[in-house]
């Protein structure tokens, strides 16, 4: 154990994982949360409850995705090697979900795993 918070923890978050009990604590503690594969690598942009609400914004769902992390307090970095994609990830500070749409973001989580889970990692 250590006396030394840090001063971020970067772990796997998209909508299919929410991780709910891990952003209280380090809420709790002043941690920054910061998303890996914030998009699920792809896995979550087909979902119709995102799609939904990137047709009424006029939006594509990754943008979606995206501005619901920011909207959560989430550092998000998505990857892409596609130079449009790239600027669509960026193109997000100019329109906002509401807390409806917040919320039905906020039922997708399924605990769906992408990369390895910590507690049995080895
Ligand atoms: N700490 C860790 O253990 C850990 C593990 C995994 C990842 N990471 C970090 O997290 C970063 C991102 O994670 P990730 O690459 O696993 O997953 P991600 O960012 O969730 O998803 C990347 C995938 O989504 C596609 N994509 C990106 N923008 C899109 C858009 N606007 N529309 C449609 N598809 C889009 C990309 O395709 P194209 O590239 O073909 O455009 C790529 O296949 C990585 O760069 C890495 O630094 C950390």
């Amino acid at each position: 154990s250590s006396d030394l918070v840090p001063a971020v923890n970067q772990i796997e978050l998209h909508p299919a994982l929410q991780q709910r009990e891990l952003r209280e604590l380090h809420a709790a503690h002043s941690i920054a949360t910061e998303a890996w594969s914030p998009l699920a690598q792809g896995a979550v942009l087909a979902e119709p409850a995102i799609a939904d609400i990137a047709a009424r914004h006029g939006r594509s769902p990754a943008q979606v995705v995206l501005r619901w992390h920011l909207q959560l307090g989430n550092v998000v970095i998505p990857k892409s090697v596609t130079p449009a994609r790239i600027r669509e990830n960026i193109d997000v500070f100019d329109f906002a979900l509401s807390a409806e749409e917040m919320s039905a973001l906020g039922g997708l989580d399924r605990g769906l795993r992408t990369g390895p889970d910590p507690d049995t990692l080895n």
